[in-house]
């Protein structure tokens, strides 16, 4: 796979000219040069948004795992390709080769087959960071089972939600997880959602934490003693391109998730292509991205798009913070981490602490640093820039969606300049736009908009599970014949995207329109602040006015509050302008936050506007108990 590596921006220019004025043949080459098929394609591509109806590759036979485990291990059977770091640091890293994935994939495919899972099956994946997740997924992946994996830190009643909308058949779990120095029972959290599951035969639960836990006779069973039994070979099941590789749930503007349903060789081509070339992938570098691989960067860019280049990447089945701040340096250090891929709310809480948690760390291993889930601003971005990066790494911040599959806007190291709080440039294949609210685009630079994709990307998900019509209104209605993704973006002088949040989290103040991520951009420059939210309240003469969130850094707990609300507002008429200062602004230890640890401003956005009664669902969230707190000191 040597030459897919992008070099320098004359030919990422040249690359991106071609993968637009020609998409078909783009992608035919990549395809072609890169991945084992079973048959060819007949057509590259063959789309309708209208509808929508999009089909890469079709006529192509393939499975994904011949591509990410068996054509690698004639020449790299004895790399790690997993290489797993536990929780307790003194447990030891498990380096689990590609023969060794091979063996294991193949156990775990031929026990699912034992359990009566066919080619199309749903089956639902519940498991810590442990490399039972990965293998699972793959062993499902080898049989045509689709996989659906829910983050184990939902609660019981998001997991039984999640299995019923899909029918899942089987689930697999483990008697627990490990969370620093908290275990916590995934086992009982199954068995109180599988009270409500009637889809579900049986149950297959990996031994980790060792706590005796309940085994419903006939439905649970121990994984262990299957695999020992299973014969090392399992023939990949043949998949045609468009079949089901698996369902990832992703929240809604409503209360029922979306099953974003995503398929077999456009996934791979995509995934593989962007790993590459974002990440400028070496064959002896050692790859660490800290998602879980309940969120899309996990599937995508810990087991799909690694394993399909032959790499090797890290599984962290911890914390940041446990043992101590220092430990994902340490894990650095100690692994000689080369790419390094993590989260801005990461970045923002390791910032926050002691520099000598990083400094105690040799950290000269890394090449590229990654940012992805949400706007980073300037200051976290410079955090990272100097004290782990020491400004020798290029930052890739990364914007794409569970939808989009892989990454969608991104610079490519080495070839385009990064410039703070900016995704730069589209990748080739993908065609962003600029639209105005009156669904018409906005040409030119220097200009903003709500960001839409006017053209197919191979990883774009097909469907939302047992829901097409959804699908189609939710990306497909807004903006007539394009992919609308929710997010604003402004493009600059160099055509530059930056993404500046969510649209419904624009406020229109005085009829000014303000996004709040510049906001607290600007509010975040404050030596004493650590991180912000704002949302909109309603206002008898602007129609609505800001309230601010504001989360201290140790350093300003001892502050006056006044004062640091005036000079918020001064940094605030600095950097935007007098008329997005903030009206109210409370002091708080914390914001309600997701699992993937986005802000939920629909909940800071009701009790801004005294709205206590409507919080809707709070026990998915990553801290539900400060909910309480921000409400009895509302302003
Ligand atoms: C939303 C998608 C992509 C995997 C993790 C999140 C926001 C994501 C960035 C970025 C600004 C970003 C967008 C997007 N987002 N990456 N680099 N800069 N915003 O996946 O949970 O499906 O969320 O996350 O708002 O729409 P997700």
């Amino acid at each position: 796979m040597s030459n897919y590596h992008i070099k320098h921006l004359e030919e990422y220019y040249q690359v991106y000219r071609k993968s637009i004025q020609n998409p078909d043949i783009f992608w035919e080459e990549i395809a072609e040069e890169h991945f084992v098929w079973r048959k060819r394609w007949n057509t590259v591509l063959e789309w309708d948004f209208s509808k929508p109806e999009i089909k890469w590759f079709k006529g192509a036979q393939l499975n994904i795992t011949e591509n990410c485990i068996d054509r690698h291990l004639r020449t790299r059977g004895s790399k790690t390709a997993l290489l797993f770091e536990p929780n307790n640091p003194d447990e030891s890293t498990q380096h689990i080769t590609y023969n060794q994935l091979y063996k294991r994939v193949n156990q775990f495919a031929n026990v699912l087959k034992d359990q009566g899972i066919k080619k199309g099956d749903r089956v639902c994946i519940y498991l810590p960071m442990i490399p039972e997740l990965a293998i699972a997924t793959l062993a499902c992946a080898r049989i045509g089972a689709i996989h659906s994996v829910v983050f184990a830190g939902f609660s019981a009643t998001a997991l039984a939600t999640r299995i019923n909308d899909s029918d899942c058949k089987l689930v697999i779990t483990a008697d627990g997880s490990y969370r620093g120095a908290k275990t916590i029972d995934l086992k009982t959290i199954v068995d109180d959602a599988l009270k409500h599951t009637p889809c579900v035969k049986n149950v297959l639960v990996v031994k980790r934490i060792g706590s005796s836990i309940n085994m419903q006779t006939n439905r649970d069973k121990w994984l262990q003693p299957l695999l020992d039994n299973a014969l090392t070979e399992c023939e990949p099941e043949i998949m045609n391109a468009e079949d089901p590789l698996f369902i990832l749930y992703t929240s809604g503007s409503t209360g029922t998730p979306k099953g974003m349903v995503h398929t077999t060789a456009g996934y791979m081509v995509y995934t593989a292509f962007t790993f590459k070339n974002a990440f400028q992938y070496q064959e002896n570098d050692v790859y660490w991205c800290t998602a879980d691989i309940g969120w899309i960067t996990g599937h995508s860019y810990i087991v799909y798009g690694p394993l399909a280049n032959g790499a090797t990447t890290v599984l962290y089945e911890g914390v940041p913070n446990y043992p101590d701040w220092g430990r994902f340096w340490k894990i650095i250090e100690k692994h000689k981490i080369t790419q390094f891929y993590t989260a801005p709310t990461a970045i923002r809480a390791l910032a926050k602490e002691n520099l000598k948690h990083v400094e105690k760390h040799d950290l000269s291993s890394l090449k590229i640093l990654g940012s992805v889930g949400e706007p980073i601003n300037e200051e976290a971005w410079h955090w990272y820039d100097t004290n782990i990066g020491k400004k020798k790494c290029p930052i890739i911040d990364t914007w794409w969606q569970t939808e989009t599959g892989g990454i969608m806007i991104s610079p490519i190291p080495y070839a385009t300049p990064t410039k703070p709080t900016y995704a730069t440039l589209p990748f080739p294949g993908i065609q962003p736009v600029l639209m105005d609210e009156n669904g018409n685009e906005i040409k030119g630079n220097q200009v903003d908009g709500r960001l839409c994709i006017k053209f197919p990307w191979p990883s774009m998900a097909r469907t939302i599970w047992n829901n097409h019509q959804r699908y189609r209104e939710t990306y497909f209605t807004a903006y007539k014949n394009n992919y609308f993704t929710g997010d604003g973006a402004l493009r600059d002088e160099v055509g530059y995207y930056r993404i500046t949040g969510r649209v419904d989290d624009v406020i229109i103040v005085s009829g000014h329109n303000l996004g709040t991520a510049p906001i607290e951009d600007a509010i975040n420059l404050h030596p004493a602040i650590a991180e912000s939210a704002i949302v909109g309240f309603p206002h008898d003469i602007k129609g609505n006015a800001l309230y601010g969130y504001v989360i201290l850094k140790e350093t300003g707990t001892n502050r006056n509050h006044d004062n640091l609300r005036k000079e918020i507002n001064q940094i605030i008429t600095e950097h935007i302008g007098p008329i997005a200062k903030l009206d109210k602004i409370q002091f708080t230890s914390g914001l309600p936050k997701t699992r993937s640890g986005k802000i939920m401003r629909r909940i800071l956005r009701k009790i801004a506007s005294s709205e206590f009664d409507t919080l809707g669902d709070t026990s998915t969230l990553l801290n539900p108990e400060v909910v309480q707190e921000i409400i009895t000191n509302v302003l």
